[in-house]
Parts: structure tokens; sequence; C-alpha cells
């Protein structure tokens, strides 16, 4: 059977491994396969591997190595920031109940830990709402913080609809809060969907925990790594053999890792960066036009400013999402919703309903999103089959269109 050609435009779900990436990982599966806590010559090999990766992940967020730890991704890099610091502080403080605040927009990764630690009665928790576009505002922060409060949670950029939050802004906000308080409120941020497009350096950002992960920017699936600021106390969510200082044990996954660097020091890479931007940023402007043209009643979710410039998140009121993905899948075009599908149940997304869009056009979501290896033609083959899937569902569609 002949291979069905594929328009890829779900990078915001995974990116592809860039070439170079896999590159740079092969000799890691077989020649220097070595356990980098192995103290011969094999050990040896990959930790200076492991160490190089890190050193290259430090660089980018402006920090030093010892402040990197690897993990399986950015779902374990979320949990262990929010778990291991409250499990830290309620093991210093009997009878301290810790308030964490976070955004209404965060990926799962973060609400449900939170929402684990409150169902236990260890913490409080305060979700900030956010604007039309998805973002929070400084202003509703600082009202929120309590004198119990120890954790600020906002993601750098959405994974469903692009917005990019004003952390330095935030930042500031908690920074005068510190000013006058004995135990500091820490600023944790999920950057899983920005190093490509957005700076990371976590002094500039006054972040004091960061999760990142690999295969949102064109590294392996399975390895992320959590910026630790200096001095934090975190629990570890991960006991064994006692790898990176105790704090995260499990042998290292060297080849992952050495592949996560790659991939790291190709987005730090200034020229190649800044070109990519712009012409996925050219692509996606296209891509937002012509949608908006060729599908009748369509909106773009958010606005074009303060957003990642690969992401475009549309309503098409009258369909449901899924099967949009469905059939466009059909003719090879890999696309996804802004909603989950959560324990059978279609549940419209959180994020788009946090944003203000009704819920019964929240069913008809569909998101878009670049990415370095994206073409124009697999923008045209979207061209092409979209408005014609989109009529032929609002046929087909009971609900009222
Ligand atoms: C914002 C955000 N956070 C966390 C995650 C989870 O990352 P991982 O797949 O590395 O566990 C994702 C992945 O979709 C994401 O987009």
């Amino acid at each position: 059977m002949a291979k069905q050609k594929s328009f890829y435009l779900d990078n915001a779900a995974t990116t592809p491994v860039d070439p170079r990436v896999l590159q740079a990982m092969a000799p890691y599966f077989n020649e220097a396969f070595g356990n980098a806590s192995s103290l011969h010559g094999k050990g040896n090999e990959a930790m200076v591997a492991v160490e190089a990766s890190r050193a290259k992940i430090a660089s980018f967020l402006g920090c030093s190595s010892e402040n990197v730890y690897f993990t399986s991704g950015a779902t374990e890099s979320d949990n262990w920031a929010i778990l291991g610091l409250t499990r830290a502080i309620l093991r210093d403080n009997s009878g301290f109940k810790p308030h964490i605040i976070i955004s209404a927009v965060e990926h799962e990764a973060v609400i449900e830990p939170v929402r684990r630690l409150v169902k236990d009665g260890l913490a409080e928790s305060t979700y900030l709402k956010v604007d039309k576009n998805g973002l929070v505002s400084p202003e509703d922060l600082k009202k929120s913080i309590k004198a119990n409060t120890v954790l600020v949670s906002v993601m750098l950029a959405n994974n469903e609809i692009g917005s990019i939050q004003p952390l330095t802004k935030l930042a500031q906000v908690i920074a005068e809060a510190n000013s006058s308080r004995k135990r500091r409120i820490l600023f944790h941020t999920d950057a899983t969907q920005a190093p490509a497009y957005v700076e990371c350096n976590v002094k500039k950002l006054g972040v004091d925990l960061m999760s990142l992960s690999a295969h949102k920017i064109y590294g392996p699936k399975g390895v992320g790594a959590l910026y630790v600021g200096s001095g934090i106390k975190l629990e570890p969510l991960v006991y064994g053999g006692g790898q990176q200082q105790g704090a995260r044990s499990g042998t290292y996954n060297v080849a992952e890792i050495v592949g996560f660097g790659k991939a790291v020091e190709i987005v730090s890479d200034k020229k190649e960066r800044s070109e990519d931007i712009k012409r996925i940023k050219e692509l996606r402007d296209y891509l937002v036009k012509q949608v908006l043209v060729k599908v009748p009643r369509s909106s773009l979710n958010g606005s074009l400013k303060d957003r990642l410039p690969n992401n475009a998140s549309f309503i098409f009121p009258g369909v449901e999402g899924e099967s949009v993905v469905l059939m466009l899948s059909r003719h090879g075009i890999c696309a996804s919703t802004g909603s989950a599908c959560s324990s059978g149940s279609l549940e419209p997304s959180h994020v788009l309903l946090a944003i203000g869009v009704p819920i019964e056009h929240a069913h008809g979501s569909l998101r878009l999103t670049l990415g370095r290896f994206t073409k124009k033609s697999d923008i045209e083959a979207l061209l092409k089959h979209l408005p014609s899937t989109i009529e032929k569902l609002r046929q087909m569609s009971p609900l009222k269109n």
C-alpha cells in the first residue's frame, strides 16, 4: 500500500526530531552505551556527554549547570516543582497550609498536582482568570497573594492558543510581595511550548523554577528538565539510586539527554532562530488570513499579539472539532482540537472557556501549529480541504448553526 502523504500541522503536540539531533544521539545507543554513574571509562564517557548537555541547557537558561535537573519530561518537571516544594514546606512546618496560585489556562501537568494537594487537604489554591487573549493580569495576581502563599505557577506560553504571559511583570509583583515576607513566594513557569520562540533566560524572566521538554523543540520524547534556583529545597518525587545529587534518582537517559542538549543548542543559534521565527510567522499569518476568508463564520481564538508565532487556533461554530480533525486526517492533514477528551467524555477545553468562548462554540475548535519543517504546501493542503470539510460537517450537524 502506498504511504499517504502527510501534512503535519500539530507541532504543539510534538515536533519531529531534527536530523542533527538524531545524529548527535546515535553513538549513545551503541559504542558509547555506558551507564553515566559507572566509574570506568564507558561510564565516564557517558557522564561527560550528560554534563555537556546540562551545560548547553544552563547556558540557554542563563544559569549554572547545578541548577538544571533532567527529568522524563515537562509533566514530571511540573509535578516535581509543585509537589516537591509543597512537601518540603509541609515537612518543615507542621500545621501550615500552603497556598498555591496558578492561572486558569495551565496545562493539566500543573492543574492536576495542585488539584490533588487540595483534594488531600494539604494545600489551598487560587486560579487566576485570564482576559479574552488568555493573559493573566499582574493586578489580579497582586490581589490573590495571601499570607500563606508559597508558589505562583504561570506558564510562559499556552499550548492551545499560544498566548505569551507577561512573566516579568508577574515576577515584579511577586518580588514586591517578597520584600516584606519571611518566606519567599516562589515563581514557577511551565515553558514547554516556548524555547523555540520566546526568551527563556530565567533571570530576565524572574522565575525560580522552570519546566522544559525536549520533544516540543525537535528533540526526543521522554526527556525534559527542571530549572531549580539556588537554595530552593524540593522534596524528590523519585527516590532510588541517588543520581543528580539525590534530587532525582534513575539511570541517566544518556542518548535522550544528549539529544535534548543538541535540540537546545540549535534553538540557541541566533541566526537560525530568527530566520525560523520570521518564516514560520509569515506562514502562520497567511494561514490565519486565508482560513478567516475561506471559512464562513470562523474566528481566531485570542489575538495575533503576545502569541507564539507558530500557533493558530480557530472556532468554527456548528461543528465538532474532533470530527474536523478526523476528516482532515483522511487527506493526510495532522491537526488537533483545543479540547481534551478525558475519560470517555468530551469536555470542552478549559482554556477556551477561560477566554470566554461560549461552551457550545468551544466544541468547534481547531488548533494548527507550525514548526521548523512546515512548508507552504502543508498550508495549501489545509486550505484546500478545510472549507469543504467544515461545510460538509455543518450540513450534517444536528447543532444549530
Ligand atoms: C504547556 C505544556 N506543559 C506540559 C506538557 C507535558 O509535556 P511532556 O509531554 O514533556 O510531559 C505539555 C505537552 O503537551 C505542554 O504543552
